[in-house]
């Protein structure tokens, strides 16, 4: 028998648990580093943090590793990859120098005016007062005000007009985090239109683009309340049919591939788009160098190729030789479960009941992000931050999938924990749109548009 290959992946959140259940589904040993309680049932959890990048290069070797995948974006910013790539290590994941892709605001937005990438206008600053100087001179519009350097999604404030724009201003001025790690502010036109994710494995030339996925980033329903890391997602996400995908590859994707090689940055790994899609056709809000969490598990929920050869296949260069992916019909929907007080303060420590009870029910995975097993108790798994839990489903159809992911939710409980009850409903709001349109209006048979190419 074939040895199996042991894989390494470097992170502790929901995304980490999904690509490490996958890989070993897909046949490889899997190691996380530091994991959760989630990960920990995969294989082995190993103590070290994911931004200690000298301890993860031995680890490494020490076991034996043939293939590390990076799951968040601090570890690849600070230049992981380059470091076990240095020391003969396998890596999956861009390098510090093309991490900046997701690092700066001001670097990415350089490298889509070098591409013509059709994304947001916008101004750049490199100290506050310019900032507030530019908005009180110009007209009163909503603009959206985002610092540069990683932020853990708080640094981007969406705004309706020039009072609350000069107010994000100012709060970045006072922000301790901001003020001392940014190297200026942006200042851009506030878009219009449906958000969507598109991620696409590449090895620096070939493409592979992902199925679309909606993320939901308000911490309530009906998009109310602050900015999250993301309370849920499905896919695919129906606003993106082929042809508009196609675009997306074309107009996007493709174009800034091209152009991190161009400019010496060549783009490996994950790059992923968060995307308006506009009345003028899709824009780029921004880039991540990474898989999306929780994109990461409504999407790897309905992988049926293996994800293990992709990413080999990436880390080789030879994603060209790869088959087209098979994904399971129908779609998925992911619902994260969150502490009493995320975003903000949450309480660390308290039991999760109905893991299990959950686990059991058909089609359904739980993700684990912030858990640990309780040093105390083998058995019982503790809620230690903010995003605790995505449980996530797959089904024949949308309906099915969110029907199905709330039954999982339902056996979860600890005290606090509570979860957006509306995850999937922009896009099946989209499905009974599309069907009104398609039955008031059918379409000859001879007006059908051409086949899908990919
Ligand atoms: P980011 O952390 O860059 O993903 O931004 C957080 C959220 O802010 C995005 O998911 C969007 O909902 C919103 N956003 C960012 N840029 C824009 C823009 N130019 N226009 C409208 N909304 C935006
Ligand atoms: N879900 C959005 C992100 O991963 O950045």
């Amino acid at each position: 028998m074939q040895q199996k290959q042991r894989v390494l992946v470097v992170g502790n959140g929901g995304r980490e648990h999904a690509i490490a259940w996958k890989l070993a589904r897909d046949g490889a040993e899997v190691f996380t580093a530091p994991g959760n309680a989630g990960t920990a049932l995969c294989g082995t959890n190993i103590a070290v943090q994911a931004t200690d990048t000298d301890a993860i290069v031995a680890a490494s070797k020490k076991h034996g590793i043939e293939l590390v995948v990076v799951g968040p974006e601090a570890p690849l910013v600070a230049g992981l990859v380059d470091a076990l790539t240095a020391a003969g290590v396998r890596a999956f994941g861009p390098s510090a120098q093309a991490a900046q892709l997701e690092g700066s605001k001001i670097f990415c937005k350089e490298i889509m005016h070098a591409g013509d990438i059709p994304t947001a206008m916008h101004r750049q600053f490199h100290s506050m007062e310019q900032a507030q100087d530019f908005l009180e001179a110009r007209e009163d519009e909503p603009v959206v005000v985002k610092a540069d350097g990683l932020a853990a999604g708080k640094g981007v404030f969406v705004c309706d007009n020039r009072a609350d724009a000069i107010a994000a201003v100012e709060q970045l001025r006072c922000d301790p985090q901001f003020s001392k790690a940014s190297r200026g502010v942006l200042i851009e036109e506030r878009l219009d239109g449906v958000e969507v994710s598109i991620m696409a494995i590449t090895d620096g030339r070939t493409i592979v683009t992902l199925p679309p996925l909606q993320d939901h980033k308000a911490a309530y329903d009906g998009d109310e309340g602050p900015n999250t890391g993301g309370m849920g997602a499905f896919c695919p996400a129906p606003f993106v049919d082929d042809t508009l995908r196609q675009e997306i590859e074309e107009r996007i994707l493709v174009p800034t591939v091209h152009t991190m090689r161009r400019r010496r940055t060549p783009f490996h790994g994950v790059l992923y788009g968060g995307l308006m899609l506009t009345a003028q056709g899709p824009k780029v809000l921004e880039f991540n160098v990474r898989f999306g969490d929780p994109e990461c598990q409504a999407l790897l929920a309905r992988m049926e190729s293996s994800l293990l050869d992709l990413l080999n296949a990436a880390v080789d260069r030879r994603l060209a030789e790869l088959a087209p992916l098979r994904w399971k019909n129908g779609a998925s929907v992911s619902v994260v479960m969150a502490s009493e007080g995320y975003p903000g303060t949450v309480t660390a420590g308290l039991p999760i009941r109905g893991l299990d009870r959950a686990a059991a029910l058909a089609d359904i995975e739980v993700f684990h992000a912030a858990t640990q097993i309780d040093p105390a108790d083998p058995q019982q798994v503790l809620a230690t931050g903010g995003r605790v839990l995505a449980v996530t489903a797959t089904g024949s159809s949308l309906a099915r999938a969110k029907l199905r992911a709330y039954e999982g939710v339902r056996e979860i409980r600890w005290r606090g924990g509570w979860c957006r009850k509306d995850i999937a409903d922009k896009g099946l709001r989209h499905e009974r749109e599309q069907a009104a349109t398609v039955d008031a209006d059918p379409a000859p048979p001879d007006s059908a548009p051409p086949e899908a190419t990919s």
